[in-house]
C-alpha cells in the first residue's frame, strides 16, 4: 500500500499534509488533548425550515461519536457540513485547535475527513476498484491509470478489510451489486483511504451482520492507532456496543450529549423516539 500512501500525499495540500503527515495517518495531528474537531453553534437554514441550530459537539482524538436521532433530526445535514459538501449558515469549524472553513469536499479530506454519504455516490457501470479509485486514481509515471495496481489493492481491501458477503472480484460492476453489498464497496472506498476522521451515515443499515461486525473491528482499529470517527445510525444497540460518546439530536437541535458511562441504552432510546 506504499505506493498509494505516496500517490495520496503528492495529491494533496501542504495543509493536509501537515494534518495528515506523510502516512496519510492522523497520528502527526497536534497533541492528544486537543479535540480533533469542534462544531460551534452550527445553523443552517432551508428557506422557512431550520435544519440545524446552534448545534455544538466536539470530536476528540481516538473516539467513535454516535450521532443519533430520528429521521429528519439533521443528522446527514450536519455529516454533510463536516465534509464540506454543505455550508453553515452560521457556527464555526475547528479542526485540531484551528478554525477551519470547508468550503467543498475536496478541501475536508484535504484535512483528513473521509465520509461514506447515506445515499452514497458510486457509478453502477464501472467496476468496484474503479469505483474504490474514483478521483484518486493511481497513475504511473506516464499519466496513465495503474490499472493492474489499482486492481490489486482493491481486491486486497475486499478480501481482508470488509470481507464483503458475495463479492469475489474487484472486476464485478457495481450495477450488478446488491443495496448491501455497494454500501460495502462505499466504505471499502473510505477505509482505504482513511485519514484522521471517517464518519459514516447510517453505514450498517444495509449490510450484513458479518459485514457490520467487521466493520466495527475496524473502527476499533482506527481508534487504537489514534483515529476517530462519527459513525450516524439507527441501530441503538450497535451504536451502544461500538461509540465511546453520543450526540443525540431532535428537530435541529443536540438534547443529549453524553459518554457512554453517563448514559444506558434505555436513555438513548427515550430521547431518540420522543426527541
Ligand atoms: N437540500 C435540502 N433542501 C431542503 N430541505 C432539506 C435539504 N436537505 C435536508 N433537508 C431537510 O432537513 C431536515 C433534516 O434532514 P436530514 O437529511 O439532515 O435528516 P436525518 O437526520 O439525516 O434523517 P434520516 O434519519 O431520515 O436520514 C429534513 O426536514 C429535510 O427535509
Ligand atoms: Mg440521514
Amino acid at each position: 500500500m506504499t505506493s498509494i500512501e505516496i500517490n495520496e500525499v503528492t495529491n494533496v495540500s501542504s495543509k493536509a499534509e501537515m494534518t495528515a503527515g506523510a502516512s496519510g495517518f492522523a497520528n502527526t495531528v497536534g497533541d492528544a488533548a486537543t479535540p480533533l474537531l469542534e462544531l460551534k453553534e452550527i445553523c443552517k437554514r432551508y428557506g422557512q425550515i431550520d435544519v440545524l441550530t446552534n448545534v455544538s459537539f466536539t470530536v476528540n482524538k481516538a473516539e467513535v461519536i454516535g450521532l443519533l436521532g430520528d429521521n429528519g433530526a439533521g443528522k446527514s445535514t450536519l455529516v454533510k457540513t463536516i465534509s464540506g459538501v454543505v455550508q453553515p449558515d452560521q457556527g464555526e469549524l475547528v479542526w485540531d485547535g484551528k478554525p477551519v472553513q470547508f468550503n467543498s469536499r475536496e478541501v475536508s479530506a484535504n484535512y483528513g475527513v473521509e465520509t461514506i454519504f447515506q445515499d452514497s455516490a458510486l457509478v453502477d457501470s464501472m467496476s468496484i476498484a474503479r469505483n474504490i479509485f474514483m478521483g484518486r486514481e493511481i497513475r504511473n509515471r506516464f499519466g496513465f491509470m495503474d490499472l493492474r495496481q489499482m486492481r490489486e489493492i482493491a481486491a486486497e481491501v475486499l478480501k481482508t478489510i470488509v470481507a464483503i458477503e458475495g463479492i469475489d472480484s474487484p472486476d464485478k460492476l457495481v450495477g450488478s451489486l446488491s443495496g448491501g453489498q455497494k454500501q460495502a464497496v462505499a466504505i471499502a472506498r473510505a477505509v482505504h483511504f482513511k485519514r484522521s476522521l471517517l464518519v459514516l451515515d447510517e453505514p450498517t443499515s444495509a449490510l450484513a451482520v458479518r459485514a457490520t461486525e467487521a466493520l466495527f473491528d475496524y473502527l476499533r482499529h482506527l481508534r487504537d492507532q489514534g483515529l476517530s470517527s462519527i459513525l450516524v445510525t439507527h441501530d441503538l444497540y450497535d451504536a451502544y456496543r461500538i461509540c465511546d460518546r453520543f450526540v443525540v439530536m431532535s428537530r435541529g437541535r443536540t438534547i443529549l450529549k453524553a459518554a457512554k458511562s453517563e448514559t444506558s441504552i434505555e436513555e438513548l432510546t427515550e430521547k431518540v423516539s420522543r426527541g
